[in-house]
């Protein structure tokens, strides 16, 4: 599935178009996920997950920063609703944090942590917003990691169990479900690189891990199907957008591609593993965790396809002499996000770029969407994540973040290019709605369309917010 360089014609465009209309029914809303905004990480029953673990361990997290507190939100749930009904959200997508629903992982529900997400669909319904919730943000019970976390395929049985629980008790609500959120960054940064929690740097272990989390996927959508069956269910990917820095690289594109996009794509919506993904990781895994029977679990109709989307990845073979700088977009750690393909280099892109180093492409975007539309005909997708960090200030009640305003403009314009030519896009939920944990960057990095003050919790919609709230209500890219 390469994301080929898009159909554009002419001269070169710079994506920043006012006045494109999206259609009514055409989801504009915002997104969050549990450990990065709630806090109140011990709170009425909430057991530990890897990330609190994580975190606290010296070293991982930039100025060991957790999300013990984080934007309070656990406890600010009224506050937050009503700041979403003033932006007139229509859509909010959120995570369930597994563990203040199962505090082990498994066994009983503590009812405290799901009368939490219960008041919160209810205060969304209440505001006519749409809950969109994610089962699975990478928050997983402690107690399964010290089983063997999701290198163990007992872990997959476990989150189908804690699915049930959930859409028995949501279901009559909840009408959209996600099962996982990124799976390849819980695989790979979480058991090949060791930049995300558990921080375990084991290639062999990720592909591992890889395999159980789409088993988890299509065990969840079996669950999904039986108790909440008119529910819409989806997964959300983050794909990369591989481009090749030469003429000469299109076998790093290929490896990159069946990596991070096909392992995921390929047993979910079309059956089985790539055979050339099975061949590249062949000296780091025999593959023996795929048992007879799995393909027909994992692949399993979709309503719809979750994207994230943040900016594109530029390689090529490595000249054998020495891998540069890591410029992959991911924090460097101990080990290797890509089992088997180390030889492939990572190279920086041409800018501009945001407080990430990210560079900003809304051309890769319109390419993406266009060639999942290509790959997978009659799938419609829904953009889960697209947003920018940037250094923001509060100027009085201001917040000018004019560079996240435009990239968010920009984003919209290849959207709206794409849906023209026929991409059935159902939805744009921006990530994030508030400043919030960014995983091994902490508090260092802000995302939001609302700045959160962490010393006193307070929040500030900035002008991107004011203009995702002008463009909803007038369903027109402002100008
Ligand atoms: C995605 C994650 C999300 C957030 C953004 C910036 O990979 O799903 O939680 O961290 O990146």
């Amino acid at each position: 599935m390469t994301i080929e360089s898009s159909t554009r014609t002419g001269e070169s465009h710079d994506y920043r178009d006012s006045g494109l209309e999206f259609p009514t029914g055409f989801l504009i809303g915002s997104a969050t996920a549990a450990y990065q905004i709630e806090g109140a990480a011990t709170a009425d029953g909430r057991g530990p997950s890897i990330w609190d673990t994580f975190s606290a361990t010296p070293g991982k997290i930039v100025d060991g920063d957790t999300g013990a507190v984080a934007d309070d939100h656990y406890h600010r749930l009224d506050e937050d609703l009503d700041l979403m009904a003033e932006l007139g959200l229509e859509a909010y997508r959120f995570s369930i944090a597994w563990p203040r629903i199962q505090p082990l992982g498994s066994g009983a529900v503590n009812e405290a942590g799901l009368a939490f997400y219960s008041r919160l669909v209810d205060g969304l319904i209440a505001r006519g917003i749409r809950p969109i919730a994610t089962l699975y943000h990478w928050d997983l019970p402690q107690a399964l990691e010290d089983a063997g976390g999701w290198t163990d395929r007992e872990t997959a049985y476990r989150f189908a169990e804690y699915t049930r629980h959930v859409a028995e008790a949501l279901g009559d609500r909840v009408p959209v479900w996600t099962t996982l959120n990124e799976p390849w960054c819980s695989a790979f940064l979480g058991y090949g690189s060791g930049a995300h929690a558990p921080g375990r740097t084991d290639g062999a272990a990720a592909l591992r891990a890889m395999h159980h989390l789409n088993l988890a996927h299509g065990l969840a959508v079996q669950v999904l199907r039986e108790v909440v069956p008119r529910a819409e269910v989806s997964v959300t990917l983050n794909f990369h957008v591989v481009r090749g820095a030469d003429d000469s690289s299109s076998e790093a594109v290929r490896r990159i591609d069946a990596l991070a996009n096909r392992a995921f794509t390929e047993p979910m919506l079309n059956g089985g593993y790539p055979a050339d993904l099975i061949e590249d990781t062949a000296s780091v895994t025999d593959w023996s965790f795929v048992l007879p029977g799995d393909a027909e679990i994992i692949r399993q109709p979709l309503d719809f396809l979750g994207v994230n989307y943040y900016s594109t990845t530029r390689v090529r073979m490595w000249d054998g002499v020495s891998p540069r700088e890591r410029a992959d977009g991911h924090k460097a750690a101990g080990g290797s996000p890509w089992p088997g393909s180390d030889q492939v280099e990572f190279l920086r892109q041409d800018g501009p770029y945001t407080a990430m180093g990210w560079n900003i492409a809304p051309d890769g975007f319109e390419d993406l969407l266009l060639s999942l539309h290509r790959r997978f005909p009659g799938l419609p997708l829904m953009i889960t994540e697209n947003g920018a960090a940037f250094d923001d200030e509060v100027i009085g009640d201001r917040v000018f973040d004019d560079q996240r305003t435009d990239y968010l403009r920009r984003h919209f314009t290849a959207a709206h290019r794409a849906m023209q030519q026929g991409v059935d896009l159902r939805g744009y939920l921006v990530w994030s709605l508030l400043d919030n944990f960014e995983w091994g960057y902490g508090f260092s990095k802000r995302f939001g369309i609302v700045h959160v003050d962490y010393a006193t919790q307070k929040r500030t919609v900035k002008d991107s917010g004011r203009w995702l709230a002008s463009l909803i209500e007038s369903r027109v890219i402002p100008g």
